[in-house]
């Protein structure tokens, strides 16, 4: 099988939708493989603090990504052997993800990183421009998204559910900083394309979610 006629389902859009969650249930169901490509960013953020690079340095930043030691495996992230999960996933892991996110050489040095987890069966992926950078001949894309509150609290839950603190209105205004930065970006901003289909999850149970992304898939699948 060529590359480009492996399935891939695209999934997209804003931080907290719940979109990760979706997505790897979604590759569950299908046998597919996932990538959770905000945790590359994140890793690459991690990287850059750990070697003492300043986050504003571009090519210095787009240098070590090329050379990441990454690694999924079971849930869990690897930076050279180590398991970083819990670590790129606090809020100011996020902030500073998003803060290098904006870099167009950062974000063409990781380019073919991610198109190299498209293996057969499949590839179910999550982030903000899957569909329309990354993956732009995906057999499905989804704009996956919920109202800013309902975000909010899922992430305070999420949060919570791992130990960590939590602060409801300050995590509200920290995704408000993030949405607003990654939607305004010149470089791959986060937005709905024309193609991808609008899925609204704040009213929506995680299982309802799921099951319609596997409707999405099983009908243009079918065309
Ligand atoms: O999805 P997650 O919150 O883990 O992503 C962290 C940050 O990485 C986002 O706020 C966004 O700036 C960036 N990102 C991106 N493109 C992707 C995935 C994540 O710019 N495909």
């Amino acid at each position: 099988m060529t590359a480009p006629s492996i399935p891939v389902i695209a999934i997209d859009g804003p931080s907290a939708s719940g979109k990760g969650t979706v997505a790897a249930l979604v590759a569950q169901a299908l046998g597919f493989h996932y990538l959770d490509s905000g945790a590359i960013y994140r890793v690459t953020a991690h990287a850059a603090q750990r070697a003492g690079l300043s986050l504003d340095d571009e090519a210095a930043l787009a240098e070590l990504a090329r050379g990441l030691d990454l690694r999924f495996e079971g849930g869990e992230v690897f930076l050279d052997g180590e398991a970083v999960g819990d670590a790129i996933r606090t809020e100011e892991a996020g902030r500073a993800a998003s803060k290098i996110a904006a870099m167009p050489v950062l974000r063409a040095a990781l380019l073919e990183r991610q198109r190299a987890f498209r293996q057969a069966p499949g590839l179910v992926t999550d982030g903000r421009d899957m569909g329309s950078v990354v993956f732009p001949d995906a057999t499905v894309k989804i704009f996956l998204t919920a109202s800013r509150e309902a975000r909010a609290q899922r992430r305070y839950k999420q949060l919570i559910e791992k130990g960590f603190d939590a602060n409801l209105a300050a995590l509200f205004q920290d995704l408000s900083e993030r949405d607003a930065r990654d939607a305004a970006r010149a470089a791959a901003p986060l937005k709905q394309t024309a193609d991808a289909a609008l899925l609204d999850t704040t009213g929506l149970t995680i299982s309802q979610a799921v099951e319609r992304v596997l409707q999405g898939y099983r009908t243009a699948s079918a065309a």
